[in-house]
């Protein structure tokens, strides 16, 4: 059985202060069981503050570069990521690929470094509203994914989370049905089963992202090939955070 997990982006939003106080204020109230995972991804200079308050939550830094130092001006490594305990580190959300114009090579340039470090990778995909009104999703997607995972070993494959993320879904309060995040979840662990094997392709978890609120997120995470949520606004608040993890 593979695990749930859950994890809220909190993209460019709180404080330092904000976010102790919620960690504090969630823990006191989070009764986790065994086969979930849950936590947040918090903007850099939280990340610290965030991994010392958390004892329950996972803690995941929105992005990293993949140079261990140098001359990368307003840059942060992944060492330095390491060096502070996090988790996790979500990269190739559609908000870097768009606005940052990350490509798929600079991003799997951070999925290989990040696993040789030992941190896993929530490795974000998803389609545009044209491509997706174009019938084109599967095809991008796939593009997308096996460019990740390009020379990435079959024993670190494992450890990658997928979040599939529909950008036509993000912050739109316009969710993609149940149906059409399986179908393209289940579309993608058979990409990674065409790469690798279906060993990996069954270990390997996926989430879905995009306008998951408390009240759709049993929904989704009743899908077979859905292992989980990355949750923008609905992670923002504790009573609505707690809602997604009940
Ligand atoms: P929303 O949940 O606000 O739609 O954001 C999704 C997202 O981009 C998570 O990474």
């Amino acid at each position: 059985m593979r695990k749930k997990i859950i994890i809220g982006n909190w993209k460019m939003f709180k404080s330092n202060k904000e976010a102790v106080e919620f960690i504090t204020e969630v823990e006191s109230k989070l009764n986790l069981n065994s086969d979930t995972v849950a936590g947040i991804a918090v903007p850099f200079t939280m990340l610290s503050d965030a991994r010392k308050a958390a004892k329950k939550l996972v803690i995941s830094a929105q992005n990293c570069y993949f140079e261990k130092e140098g001359a990368f001006t307003g840059e942060i490594s992944i060492p330095m990521l390491k060096s502070i305990n996090v988790d996790y580190v979500v990269i190739g959300h559609s908000e870097r690929r768009d606005i940052f114009k990350e490509t798929d090579e600079m991003i799997n340039e951070k999925n290989k470094a990040l696993l040789a470090s030992g941190l896993t990778p929530i490795l974000c995909c998803g389609e545009s509203l044209e491509t997706y009104e174009a019938g084109k999703t599967i095809e991008w997607v796939k593009n997308q994914i096996v460019k990740a995972f390009k020379g990435i070993s079959e024993e670190d494959a494992k450890k990658v989370v997928i979040a599939y993320e529909p950008i036509w879904a993000i912050g739109t309060g316009k969710v993609a049905t149940p149906e059409i995040a399986q179908n393209v979840c289940s579309e993608i662990r058979s990409i990674i089963k065409d790469i690798y094997n279906d060993n990996v392709s069954q270990a390997i978890l996926i989430q879905y992202g995009g306008s998951v609120k408390p009240d759709n997120i049993s929904d989704i995470l009743n899908q077979d090939d859905i292992d989980g949520a990355l949750v923008g606004g609905a992670s923002l608040q504790v009573e609505s955070f707690l809602g997604l993890l009940k």
